[in-house]
Formats: structure tokens, C-alpha cells, sequence
């Protein structure tokens, strides 16, 4: 099914709450929200188990992942009294990869890292989406240059899915207010300086007035995207 634009607008002009009820709605059953655990996840998250939304919510567990998120994991569930989907990597994709390139090997070139990422988060992404109208996700315009254009709904005609990013226009500010308003968990290492975090060797803390994003994949220079929202043609199979 399609959105008209009445719904897509209807949607853009609402509350968190709201639009997610809605979109719930218009596509029973079809919905899932994709958290890393990071903040603006865990918003996303509070208002979905809060008010017992039918949104299938997952994480993509890389193996990489700082114990820290592991341990949120664990709160987040225990807190809320619900579940989380877990989707690992293939197995033998892991295998081939780290013994043939290296357990690290993501640090040699952009091209190991790219694959590194496709293995251990685009590919399982995939998976989880299959069977699903609408993609959730807690991307905000804020956050880097590419994501400034993005709308809070969209088509994506590769995935035949919509994607639905209800915090695009939340500043970090929103973000952090919610979270300490509605006492929603959150990974102690946001307080170090962390503030986007991916997988453990490829995240560093930021300096204040660093660019949100400088802590990932630190190392290189170019575009700081893993795959997952920007389509890297060399390394989709
Ligand atoms: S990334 O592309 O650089 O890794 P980022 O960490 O900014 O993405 O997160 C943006 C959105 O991508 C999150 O709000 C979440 O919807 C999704 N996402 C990122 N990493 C994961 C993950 N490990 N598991 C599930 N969703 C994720
Ligand atoms: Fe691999 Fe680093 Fe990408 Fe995680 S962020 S999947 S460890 S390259």
C-alpha cells in the first residue's frame, strides 16, 4: 500500500506519539524500528513500549558492539518488560572475513571497512526487513551533511519499504530533554563524549565542538556512513 500525501502530511505535522500510532495503524502488523541504542533509538523505543505499539522493534548485534551497549540491552528489556529482536551476522560471512583479511582488518582501507560493515550490519539489515512496509529509524537531520535533505517519510524503491524517520527535525537538545524527562535508559558512554556510537574499535570519543559524527570510523576521511543509510554500489550483493 501507498500513503496519500494527506497521510504523509498528517503524519510530518504530528507528535512522536502520534505519528508512530498512526503509521501503526496504516500498516498493521508491517511496521519494525531498526535501534542501535543510541539516544534518539532509545526515545523512539520508550514511545513504542510505552504506549504498546504493534512495532516489531530489532538491533543489529555487529559483535563488535562496546559492552556497554550489551548492558543496555539488557536494561532496556528489563525496564520495559519487553522484547528486542537480535539479528547476528552470518556466520560464515564472519568467518571467511576476519580469517582471510584479519580480526581488524577494517583499519587498512576503506574498502575491508565497507565490507566489514556489509557483512555485520547491511546484509542482517536486510533480513530484518523482509516482510515490512515501514522501516523506523532515529536518523536526524542534525547529525551530518547527507542526512540535512532527508524527509522524515520516504520511498525507497530498492527496498520497496518506506522509510520513516520521526525525529528528523529533534534537535540533540530535544533529545536529551526527553530522555531525562521520561527517565529513559541510556548508554553511559553518551556522557563521556560518545556521542554516536557504532561498534567499539571503530568509535571514539568527540572533543566539544567536533562535528557529532567525527568519533566514527575516525580514521578515514571520507564519507562517514557504514551503508545502512547511504547505498554503497560496490558492496551491495
Ligand atoms: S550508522 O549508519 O552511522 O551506523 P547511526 O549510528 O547514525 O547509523 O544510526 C542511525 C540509525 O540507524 C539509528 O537510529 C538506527 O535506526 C539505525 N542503526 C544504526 N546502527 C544500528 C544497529 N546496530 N542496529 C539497528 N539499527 C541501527
Ligand atoms: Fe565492522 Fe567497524 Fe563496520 Fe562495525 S563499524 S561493522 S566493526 S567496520
Amino acid at each position: 500500500m501507498r500513503l496519500s500525501k494527506s497521510d504523509i502530511e498528517t503524519i510530518e505535522a504530528t507528535s512522536l506519539n502520534e505519528g508512530l500510532e498512526m503509521i501503526s495503524k496504516l500498516f498493521p502488523g508491517k511496521v519494525v524500528f531498526s535501534s542501535s541504542l543510541g539516544q534518539e533509538d532509545q526515545v523512539i523505543t520508550d514511545a513504542i513500549f510505552k504506549n504498546d505499539l504493534p512495532i516489531k522493534i530489532f538491533t543489529l548485534d555487529t559483535g563488535r558492539l562496546f559492552g556497554e551497549t550489551y548492558e543496555l540491552l539488557e536494561r532496556t528489556t528489563a525496564r520495559y518488560k519487553k522484547s528486542i529482536q537480535v539479528y547476528f551476522p552470518e556466520a560464515k560471512d564472519v568467518e571467511e572475513f576476519v580469517t582471510t583479511k584479519g580480526i581488524n582488518s577494517f583499519y587498512e582501507s576503506v574498502e575491508n571497512r565497507k565490507e566489514c560493515c556489509h557483512i555485520r550490519k547491511v546484509k542482517p539489515l536486510n533480513r530484518a526487513l523482509q516482510g515490512a512496509s515501514v522501516w523506523i529509524t532515529g536518523l536526524r537531520a542534525e547529525q551530518s551533511g547527507s542526512r540535512k535533505e532527508m524527509p522524515m517519510i520516504e520511498w525507497l524503491e530498492e527496498k520497496q519499504l518506506y522509510k520513516f524517520n520521526p525525529l528528523i527535525n529533534w534537535t540533540y537538545v530535544e533529545v536529551l530533554d526527553y530522555v531525562k524527562e521520561f527517565y529513559v535508559p541510556y548508554n553511559p558512554l553518551h556522557d563521556k563524549g560518545f556521542i554516536s556510537i557504532g561498534c567499539a574499535p571503530c568509535t571514539r570519543a568527540i572533543e566539544p565542538g567536533e562535528d557529532p559524527r567525527a568519533g566514527r570510523w575516525w580514521w578515514e576521511t571520507s564519507q562517514k556512513e557504514c551503508g545502512l543509510h547511504v547505498q554503497a554500489p560496490e558492496t551491495v550483493k
